[in-house]
């Protein structure tokens, strides 16, 4: 992984151009596209994503996962959020969560987003790009009040190019445990990394706010809360987490 290696200095955004990637040639499986200035960077739900130029690592993996029925492709964003914490746990311990369903948080405060888009043949995932983007040396964000970096986290500055290989590694740990089937493990391990997992916490859905507790996932991935009334799973667009 990362092993193939397209820099460009400035693109809108890694994962259209990974995506683009993908579609024209040959493009083999763990081509990394990466950027020291996405002028728009896409984050879920249709956000934008902020990131200082070369501050920043802003990067997207082309992936292949054959292996995997589209059924279970919340199970990519298990990998990269692992292997996040992984990273990051080396140098700030005991203090990286996930939050449902893939943002990396370190104080309650979120420090990686990862947007990670399918492209479906049938049942079958045909390609993926898992689009990371880590706050590592920009120490103010305009566009949110809750972002944080390692910089900010530890007092000190980090060269990105030391750090890329790092956490490229830590992702291709954790696909190759994929590829081989340790589905339950790798699900066990995010289970333990979720941040406020059997919590009472507020919650909305459908407009209505609720008091919940968050148990586990469901066989394809949805976020199963338990209310007053029984346990019931949602969808990424179906339950928000308020405040
Ligand atoms: C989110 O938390 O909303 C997801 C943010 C994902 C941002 C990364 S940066 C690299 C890649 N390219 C994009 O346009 N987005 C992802």
């Amino acid at each position: 992984m990362g092993k193939n290696l397209v820099f460009v200095p400035e693109c809108r955004s890694t994962n259209t151009l990974a995506l683009q990637i993908s579609q024209q040639s040959a493009a083999k499986e763990g081509t990394l596209v990466i950027t020291d200035h996405q002028t728009a960077g896409k984050g879920q739900h249709g956000n934008h994503w902020e990131a200082e130029p070369r501050q920043n690592l802003t990067f997207s993996l082309i992936l292949k996962p054959a292996f995997l029925p589209a059924n279970r492709q919340f199970l990519l964003n298990v990998v990269i959020c692992l292997a996040l914490k992984d990273y990051l746990s080396e140098k700030i311990p005991d203090a990286v969560y996930i939050k449902w369903p893939n943002d990396i948080l370190v104080h309650e405060r979120k420090i990686s987003g990862i947007l990670i888009e399918n492209q479906l043949q049938g049942a079958s995932i045909l390609n993926s790009i898992a689009g990371i983007g880590l706050n590592v040396n920009q120490t103010a964000f305009r566009s949110s009040a809750t972002a944080t970096s390692l910089a900010l986290l530890t007092g000190r500055a980090y060269p990105l190019d030391n750090e890329l290989p790092l956490l490229v590694g830590y992702i291709e740990s954790r696909y190759l445990q994929l590829r081989q089937g340790y589905d339950r493990a790798l699900i066990g391990e995010y289970l333990a990394a979720l941040y406020r997992r059997h919590k009472r916490h507020t919650f909305s859905a459908d407009g209505a706010a609720f008091e919940g507790v968050i148990e586990d996932l469901d066989q394809i991935g949805r976020l199963r809360v338990r209310t007053d009334d029984g346990i019931r799973a949602y969808g990424v667009k179906e339950i928000r987490y308020e405040h």
